[in-house]
């Protein structure tokens, strides 16, 4: 009923180039109303076919590693900055030279690389109080992302001169935010950094922006931008989001290969796993989108689950809108940022492919 898969084999994710162009456009438009810079963050979508599109309309890329600083390179990143939690000396000595801007993210780490030849700046943990989901929330005391800010400004206060290298700060603190985070974390560097900021050339304002949602407060935040400008016009402001820049604009496409009539409920065998090609519904238990299912309740229910041998490889259980074939198309919507890039071989299952449409 759903239609036989067509003739591309599944499973495989596909993206809707004029949906990414919709977001690219919008990104851009932040961009120049807001006079910001937008890195796109590789982590969450790194498909070399596509990155020269996103790396042609933004303002630059956001890598973590070697191999993501090579795919940054080969789509022609303007510009590159590098963050990770921590570097070994060998690995960060080589790629110096292909990125822009460094954030390093303890005092040790700062004190170890302080005379690399880059613009270096300091990752912080603002300590927002913020409703987010503990296993992405960098602000929590506990968290090892960034120097806790009450430490590095007792101890910048007390001996500024082992931070006269100090050219930038990273607050990566927010999460899927439409400005109510920002305006917070604004004000939390206008109130607590007056003495640092004179020194600095930028501020990378980190990802969690939901910049490409409907209903995102474009005005509030060109607002909020416009006014910490108007105190600090010397401050290059940076921006890295990553699941914005490609939400909504594809899906994974699977295949019913049985049902399975159990004492409990029916069970759809799909043509993928999670431990394989969805991994982000066992790390972050997300609950996917399905084409053709409602929250209504109909005749029709059906767990979803993978192809593999765990018996926890269960997507979610859905009721649809008609009875499940074998040969059905099952469509997982929304599925570009973060889920392709985590992909597996477990059980000896090939990665999904990738295609732009
Ligand atoms: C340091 C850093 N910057 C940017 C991002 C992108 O965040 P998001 O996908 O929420 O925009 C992440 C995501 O984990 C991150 O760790």
């Amino acid at each position: 009923m759903f239609g036989m898969s067509n003739t591309i084999q599944t499973p495989y994710f596909v993206m809707y180039e004029k949906k990414l162009i919709h977001n690219l456009k919008k990104l851009n438009e932040l961009e120049e109303k807001a006079n910001i810079h937008i890195l796109h963050t590789v982590k969450s979508f790194n498909q070399d076919t596509v990155l020269p599109i996103i790396s042609a309309k933004l303002s630059g890329m956001s890598v973590t590693s070697p191999k993501e600083l090579d795919i940054a390179k080969k789509a022609n990143a303007k510009k590159v900055h590098l963050y990770a939690p921590a570097f070994k000396e060998e690995v960060l000595k080589e790629m110096i030279p292909n990125i822009s801007t460094l954030s390093l993210n303890s005092l040790t780490q700062w004190q170890k690389f302080l005379s690399l030849p880059v613009s270096k700046g300091l990752r912080i943990n603002p300590k927002l109080s913020l409703a987010i989901p503990t296993h992405c929330n960098p602000n929590l005391n506990s968290s090892r992302l960034g120097v806790d800010f009450v430490d590095f400004l007792d101890i910048y206060h007390d001996n500024k001169s082992q931070f006269e290298e100090l050219e930038g700060l990273h607050f990566h603190a927010l999460f899927q935010d439409k400005t109510e985070g920002l305006s917070l974390l604004l004000e939390h560097i206008v109130k607590y950094y007056q003495k640092v900021l004179p020194q600095l050339k930028w501020i990378n304002l980190g990802g969690g922006h939901n910049f490409t949602d409907a209903n995102y407060d474009v005005n509030n935040f060109v607002k909020l931008l416009d006014n910490f400008q108007t105190k600090y016009p010397n401050i290059k402001l940076y921006f890295e989001p990553g699941e914005t820049v490609t939400k909504g604009c594809g899906d994974f496409m699977t295949t019913v290969l049985d049902i399975v009539v159990t004492e409990d409920i029916e069970v759809a065998i799909l043509d993928t796993s999670i431990e394989t090609h969805l991994l982000d519904v066992a790390i972050v238990n997300q609950s996917l989108q399905v084409k053709n299912t409602q929250k209504k309740v109909t005749p029709y229910f059906y767990e979803l689950s993978g192809n593999s041998c765990l018996q926890g490889d269960l997507i979610g259980k859905y009721y649809f809108t008609e009875p499940l074939q074998i040969g059905d198309t099952i469509v997982f919507e929304d599925m570009m940022p973060y889920t392709m890039v985590k992909m597996t071989e477990f059980n000896g299952m090939e990665k999904a492919r990738f295609y732009l449409q």
